[in-house]
């Protein structure tokens, strides 16, 4: 399929690149590189060996969107295009909105005129806000709870991207729900670059043990979980890139939606000890107080993901410690 991939430069778009190239896709980039570099896409072409388009757009430029569609004929949508920091989403809130959400508007209303029927977006195991119960399935509730303006723009875009095809009876819409994306691809060329002192906590790890940072602040110990420290659903970032090529394939009119995650929750201590295993190195930490809006547990069944789309997480927590710290070693400065 001819895909159009937005954001597709950033983290979890780069991983998806690969993977969807392998599987004989084309993929087409549009990305603003407000949160990352051009250099990431050279660096997948390097790993799979092959050019891949790229144009430096806003996607909320429906004149410079429209001319790409124009030039293209695309089979389908990935929409990883938006900002992703909770804690800057608080703060700005109505970049955080009008980014996130006019930029999937001005996309579905060009799609529409173009006729591209898929499209599969980045959602959130924030949607689901204060989890009902654990694991998490697709049926539970999701908007209740939800702390920041960040969730709230994936909440409402699942609403939306629902409505429209309601509207359109043959419009096919993959919500993926992803939980903690962690790990890099193993060549150690791509990986997370986050632009300041990373918010999410393997990263942080990373840059501790690199030396880049002092110690980690673990956010409380006091949560009724095994060892009192937050438990989350880390997923290896290819594994997650592979879901997006089975969405693909099982796309079908209506909206169906997907957690992408492992089922098995893992926590901050735990994920600590791992890193430090792999990197050869204890890495320091203390203990500090909650961080507000955090919940203590977050896990989610990937029970629907495996039996309707046939896609299983496979890789390790220790498989993802060990690519991120090849990654972090062999660029400890990112990409710049
Ligand atoms: P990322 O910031 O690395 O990638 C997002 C990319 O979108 C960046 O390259 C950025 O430059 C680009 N972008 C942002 N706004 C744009 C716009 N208006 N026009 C064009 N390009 C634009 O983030 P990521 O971790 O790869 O996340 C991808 C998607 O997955 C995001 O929608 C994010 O909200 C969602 N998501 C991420 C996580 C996570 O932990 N990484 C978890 C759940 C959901
Ligand atoms: C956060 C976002 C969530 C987003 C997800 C992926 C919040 C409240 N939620 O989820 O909306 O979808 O990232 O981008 O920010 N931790 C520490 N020390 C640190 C960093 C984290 O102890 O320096 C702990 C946290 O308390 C949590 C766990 O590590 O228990 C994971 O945190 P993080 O990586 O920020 O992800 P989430 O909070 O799950």
């Amino acid at each position: 399929m001819n895909i159009l991939v937005t954001g597709g430069a950033g983290y979890i778009g780069t991983h998806t690149l690969i993977e969807l190239i392998k599987n004989g896709h084309s993929p087409v980039v549009v990305d603003n590189l407000s949160n990352s570099n051009a250099e990431s896409i050279r660096r997948v072409e390097a790993i799979v060996g092959t050019s891949i388009p790229f144009h430096k757009i806003d996607v909320q430029d429906k004149e410079e969107l429209e001319k790409v569609f124009s030039r293209n004929t695309f089979d389908a949508i990935v929409h990883f295009a938006g900002l992703k920091s909770v804690g800057q989403s608080v703060s700005h809130p109505l970049e955080y909105y009008s980014n996130n959400i006019d930029s999937t508007l001005v996309l579905l209303d060009v799609a529409q005129d173009y006729g591209v029927k898929k499209f599969i977006f980045s959602s959130s195991a924030t949607v689901y806000g204060t989890p009902e119960e654990l694991p998490l399935k697709e049926t539970n509730r999701t908007g209740f709870g939800i702390t920041n303006p960040y969730g709230q723009t994936k909440f409402m875009l699942e609403q939306i991207l629902a409505d429209v095809a309601i509207a359109n009876p043959d419009f096919e819409v993959t919500l993926l729900r992803y939980f903690n994306p962690v790990g890099a691809d193993s060549s150690g060329t791509i990986g997370e670059d986050p632009n300041d002192i990373p918010n999410n906590l393997l990263p942080y790890v990373s840059q501790v043990a690199v030396g880049k940072l002092e110690k980690v602040s673990v956010f409380g110990d006091d949560y009724d979980t095994p060892d009192g420290t937050g438990v989350r659903d880390y997923i290896h970032v290819v594994d997650l890139a592979k879901g997006h090529v089975a969405a693909l394939n099982h796309s079908k009119p209506g909206t169906e939606v997907y957690n992408l995650c492992t089922g098995t929750g893992t926590s901050v201590l735990e994920l600590i000890t791992a890193f430090g295993r792999v990197a050869g190195k204890e890495i320091p930490y203390e203990i500090v107080p909650r961080r507000p809006g955090d919940v203590g547990a977050c896990y989610a069944s990937p029970e629907k993901a495996n039996k309707e789309l046939g896609w299983f997480a496979e890789k390790s927590i220790e498989e993802a410690c060990e690519d991120s710290w090849r990654w972090q070693s062999q660029n400890p400065s990112g990409y710049a």
